[in-house]
């Protein structure tokens, strides 16, 4: 099976943990983590915006922020979920919640989601703003899917 995104990584880290994720190397993954996550909100947010009005639409504006989603949605992000990275062993660091480590792969399922609501963006979200608006509300049931079982709502 091809170790694909997000937590696959840990496994492969758990095998690896005394020698090669040290305490640091987590909180340097937990920093690629939340940039990461920046990076998504600010493109999901210009597409978010244009969708509800507050930014003026822009077919070749919309088709790069809905790329560059994709982009993000199918990158490897495994490295970037070591065990010992959950807000349970770095409070205040993070708010990855350790059920992402505990029933993984289920977390999968949910950048499953992200990846078919981004893929459809980028297939319509420069086609209108008609085929934005008709697909930006699968991106959100996304980010809240995921959110509401493995993210804690405060560090
Ligand atoms: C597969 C699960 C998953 C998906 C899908 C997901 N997120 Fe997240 N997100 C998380 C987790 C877990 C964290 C907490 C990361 C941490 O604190 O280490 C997070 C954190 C964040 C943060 C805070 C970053 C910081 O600086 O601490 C933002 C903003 C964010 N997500 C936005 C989004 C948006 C917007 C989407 C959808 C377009 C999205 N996320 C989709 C799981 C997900």
């Amino acid at each position: 099976m091809r170790i694909q995104n997000l937590a696959a990584f840990a496994a492969l880290a758990a095998c690896l943990a005394p020698t090669f994720v040290s305490a640091d190397a987590a909180d340097d993954a937990i920093d690629a983590r939340r940039g990461y996550y920046q990076v998504v909100k600010h493109n999901a947010g210009m597409l978010f915006g244009m969708a509800k009005g507050g930014i003026a639409y822009d077919a070749a504006q919309a088709q790069t922020f809905a790329d560059n989603l994709k982009m993000l949605a199918d990158m490897n992000t495994g490295s970037m979920w070591p065990e010992g990275s959950d807000n349970v062993s770095k409070p205040g660091k993070t708010r990855a919640l350790p059920v992402a480590w505990a029933t993984y792969p289920a977390i999968l399922e949910k950048q499953e989601a992200f990846k078919t609501a981004s893929a459809n963006l980028a297939a319509n979200a420069g086609n209108g703003l008609d085929a934005l608006t008709g697909n930006i509300q699968a991106l959100g049931a996304s980010c809240k899917g995921c959110h509401d079982t493995y993210r804690a709502k405060d560090f």
